[in-house]
């Protein structure tokens, strides 16, 4: 088989990528090495680490983190595993605990890290030689990101892009109303595909398309950079009332912050296109200004709305085996039942969600057929996911060690 360098080299430009991207574990662990371990990753909203104590723990391949609030209120993220023969010490997803213990033989730990107490360890043990190993951790306005590398690569400059589109939102004010996880049996790279394009919205979306729009230059990059006049509009209207919108892309390719309209009429993702919730998270200054679009590969995208936020976040989890989990975060004070009804609030990207897993299901079905090849994206309709292969692809050839770099840049 070809290796990566030589598949990266021969990659058709506008087309999809081959087999091997999407399945073979070799790959697999050069992405996890490449990309996941040493990318930001976006992990939690910090209102989900709203007390001292509160943490929230995550795999990412071979790696476990765990983040937790610490007494002066800091959040920080560790390496989910203890200083004296590796134990998992934080088990579930998410907690509240006044000192992390190790279940195993009880090692106690500061929220900082620091190790407090460890029984019977002989008069020369060091405590402070044996603190829990810590992790990048950096938070942009209500989101928290971590990064895996033992040097992080800048943070600063999408935190400048993004913080003013983000802070009109309130995320720290936010409360998570209702998280779900799914699986989908396909690569990461076919989970974004899918999301990087709308062509297929409409033959599998129903419900979403009562409110987002069948219009390839809001789900897309755009054409050469032109702004076409509607949308223009669009960002000119929500800017002129101080809501940031005009659609940003970074050097690299990895993130995108635009404002985008939804159907006329429509504010909201509901059924009927009405707000979901009347106890509004965030100060947009008008009901009709879209959705806040945020992507930052690898790991999230988003939706911003007048009266909510749906965070999601992606987690390999084998060669052909995605996690997606979907956070709806509502205002800190709305009341279910009073100011939103959950299912009303949930039902458009519940639903939206499966048929997603469906299509890349079956994509990644038919990829494991020996008669796949690769077939060409449409320029019109596809402009995202050419984008994001084509930062994947040129990820890859900058990180790939050596000689292996200079043959896929061939
Ligand atoms: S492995 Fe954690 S206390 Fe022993
Ligand atoms: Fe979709």
């Amino acid at each position: 088989m070809a290796s990566l360098a030589e598949l990266l080299a021969r990659r058709r430009d506008g087309y999809a990528l081959e087999r091997p991207f999407y399945m073979d574990p070799e790959i697999y662990r050069q992405d996890l090495d490449h990309i996941w371990y040493r990318d930001w990753l976006f992990i939690t909203p910090s209102c989900e680490l709203a007390k001292t104590g509160s943490y929230v723990a995550h795999k990412i391949g071979d790696y476990r983190v765990m983040i937790v609030r610490g007494a002066d209120s800091q959040i920080r993220a560790f390496h989910n595993s203890c200083r004296h023969r590796g134990s998992l010490i934080c088990k579930g997803t998410k907690g509240v605990a006044p000192k992390l213990v190790c279940p195993y033989h009880q090692w106690t730990y500061e929220l900082d890290g620091k190790l407090l107490w460890a029984r019977d360890m002989g008069p020369n043990f060091d405590p402070s030689q044996h603190g829990l190993k810590p992790v990048h951790c950096r938070e942009l306005s209500g989101l928290i990101y971590i990064c895996l590398a033992d040097e992080a690569p800048d943070f600063d400059e999408f935190a400048k892009v993004a913080h003013p589109y983000l802070d009109l939102h309130d995320l720290s004010d936010a409360k998570v109303a209702h998280q779900s996880t799914i699986v989908e049996e396909g690569n990461w790279k076919l989970v974004w595909e899918n999301n990087r394009e709308c062509y297929h919205c409409g033959g599998n979306h129903p419900a979403l398309c009562r409110t987002y729009p069948d219009d390839p230059s809001v789900s897309g990059i755009g054409e050469g950079g032109e702004v076409p006049a509607h949308l223009q509009a669009h960002f000119d209207r929500c800017e002129a009332a101080g809501a940031p919108a005009r659609f940003q892309l970074s050097e690299d390719g990895s993130y995108r912050v635009a404002r985008m309209p939804l159907k006329v009429g429509a504010k909201s993702y509901t059924m009927d296109g009405e707000l979901a919730v009347r106890r509004k998270l965030g100060r947009v200054p008008f009901e009709d200004a879209g959705s806040l679009l945020l992507f930052n590969y690898p790991t999230t995208w988003n939706h911003f709305l007048v009266d909510h936020s749906i965070l999601f976040r992606v987690t390999p989890l084998s060669p052909t085996r995605t996690e997606v989990t979907t956070m709806w975060l509502v205002h800190k004070d709305a009341v279910e039942g009073v100011d939103y009804d959950l299912k009303a609030l949930t039902q458009v990207w519940t639903e939206t969600n499966d048929e997603d897993r469906r299509v890349v299901e079956d994509n990644a079905a038919g990829i494991a057929s020996p008669v796949y090849e690769p077939g060409p994206y449409s320029p019109t309709q596809e402009s995202g996911v050419i984008q994001f292969t084509d930062w994947y692809c040129a990820t890859m050839r900058a990180r790939l060690p050596g000689a292996a770099a200079k043959i896929a840049a061939e």
